[in-house]
């Protein structure tokens, strides 16, 4: 364990959601799990004019709001000794310098300040230049480190804008772009998976693999976020970030080691490596859908024009699905195809990799006697709402017949008694620690934005019509027509009964 110096951690935009559903949660675990260290302090900042004790108030309810199973008393005094706010209100000159005397003066503030930027992004650029024009991120007193939330920027060009007013203030080590996903469990375990055990590598390769599969489906509507959503839409969403970097552990190459740079200067040759797609070839490689009413959970939902905040006339996709390829020595030919939707079937995100079928099909005779087809090998990374690690094999059926099922070797890898933690736990711990693994260098950010770019002029230009799907369904149906050939098919289900399930 390493250890962590003391800090001031400064929540920008401490009231809004992120903060109430994932850092202050997080924040509070990890105090009670002893692993906070004992001078670091919390300094909420938001528009609301707000005294330390409402506050602790506030925190209060996120937290009780967040666990249901309601939280030890004791442990949130220990915790709220830590929280202080200070009141940002918009158009107030002074507010910042107010800010400086608050983190210089404050008696027991450690002079190491991590700023955290919960809040929309297009505010991103102008808080970090009044921070920097006011000495607050010159490091002069102690190290100071900013952590930028998704998306950064929303495309290309204006990822490199936002990154040029950072640089006015901040150098490259100082800044933590977050993508929560490299904090999930399974995530960094596909790093593991591939890369402490021999058995895999010799067959990680297009020799072996049919396809990659990389879903992530959630039942959940927008929540709310239309002015964030309707001009971000699920490439932007959840594709250009969380995918794209499921998708490099997966296709990246042994980093020389686990440290920071090794690993993301692989990550990179892999975003470096996706085939570009042309304006003409974006319809054989993407496909977006919108939702339109249907049933979740047993409950009518309106269809996402219907969504308060969003244009009756919208073409935001809410679906996305793309076909990409990685044009390198060991992924040649191979497809990578990603989707994610919102208002899907189910919340469930997945890496599901297909094998090709043997060379030569010595069950054939039987198959044709079954009309059954012979049925290839997966590996499946769950994600969430479990975290598993399966295989399916071909085996006999027990009996006279030479008959075969599908059997699936389960290697979930948490015990019942292992807890497993929120990504942004941790995250957090990783920023303080000073700890860049898990965090994207802007050269991945733009390499990303650069495979998706194509795709989002198109999409921009084409206004008239977006696909629809029905709320509670597996996504539109066209999107059929991303897959190379007509053996594949999007996998709904990590058991094996539902691998063949085509439903919508
Ligand atoms: C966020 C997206 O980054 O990730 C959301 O903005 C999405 O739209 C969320 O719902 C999914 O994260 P998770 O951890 O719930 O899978």
């Amino acid at each position: 364990m390493k250890t962590i110096e003391p800090c001031v951690l400064v929540i920008f935009g401490a009231s809004g959601n992120l903060s109430r559903l994932k850092l202050i949660p997080a924040l509070f675990r990890l105090d009670v799990a002893g692993r906070l260290p004992e001078k670091m302090a919390i300094l909420g900042c938001s528009l609301e004019p707000w005294s330390n004790g409402q506050w602790i108030a506030e925190v209060s309810k996120m937290l009780q709001s967040k666990f249901a199973d309601g939280i030890d008393e004791q442990a949130f005094e220990r915790f709220s000794a830590r929280l202080h706010y200070h009141a940002n209100p918009p158009g107030n000159g002074e507010a910042y310098l107010r800010l400086k005397q608050v983190l210089e003066e404050t008696p027991g503030f450690s002079p190491n300040t991590v700023f955290y930027m919960a809040v929309r992004p297009s505010a991103f650029p102008a808080i970090i230049d009044k921070l920097g024009v006011i000495g607050l991120l010159n490091q002069q007193r102690g190290w100071c480190r900013v952590v930028i939330e998704k998306p950064f920027g929303y495309d290309l060009l204006s990822a490199q804008t936002l990154q040029g007013s950072l640089y006015r203030h901040l150098n490259e080590p100082q800044i933590y772009r977050i993508d929560h996903y490299l904090g999930k469990g399974t995530v960094q375990n596909v790093i593991v998976f591939r890369f402490a055990n021999i058995l895999l590598e010799p067959i990680w390769n297009n020799h072996y693999i049919d396809h990659v599969q990389i879903t992530h489906s959630e039942t959940q509507g927008i929540a709310g976020r239309a002015d964030y959503y309707e001009g971000a839409g699920a490439l932007r969403d959840m594709i250009q970030s969380h995918l794209m970097q499921l998708l490099a552990l997966v296709a990246m190459e042994p980093p020389v080691t686990l440290a920071a740079e090794h690993l993301r200067d692989e990550k990179v040759k892999v975003l470096q490596a996706i085939r570009p797609i042309t304006q003409n070839s974006v319809h054989a490689h993407a496909f977006r859908g919108q939702y339109t009413n249907g049933i979740i959970d047993g409950k009518p939902v309106p269809a996402y024009v219907d969504e308060p905040g969003v244009a009756p006339d919208s073409a935001t996709e809410t679906y996305a699905a793309l076909k990409l390829f990685i044009d390198n020595w060991r992924w040649a030919g191979v497809p990578f195809y990603l989707r994610t939707g919102k208002r899907m079937a189910e919340n469930s995100s997945a890496i599901c990799i297909r094998f090709k079928r043997p060379p030569q099909d010595l069950l054939r005779r039987m198959h044709q006697e079954h009309h059954e087809p012979s049925r290839p090998n997966w590996i499946m990374l769950g994600i969430q709402p479990n975290d598993s690690l399966k295989m399916e094999l071909q085996v006999k059926v027990p009996g006279f017949d030479l008959t075969t099922r599908t059997i699936s070797l389960d290697a979930t890898y948490r015990k019942e008694s292992e807890q497993e933690h929120d990504a942004y736990e941790g995250l957090l711990l990783d920023v303080m620690q000073g700890d860049h693994s898990l965090f994207l260098r802007i050269d991945e950010v733009e390499w990303a934005w650069r495979a998706v770019d194509p795709i989002i002029k198109v999409w921009a230009m084409e206004r008239d019509f977006i696909n629809g799907y029905h709320a509670g369904s597996w996504g539109p149906r066209g999107t059929y027509r991303l897959f190379d050939s007509d053996d594949q098919f999007w996998r709904h289900s990590l058991d094996p009964e539902g691998a063949d399930l085509q439903a919508y």
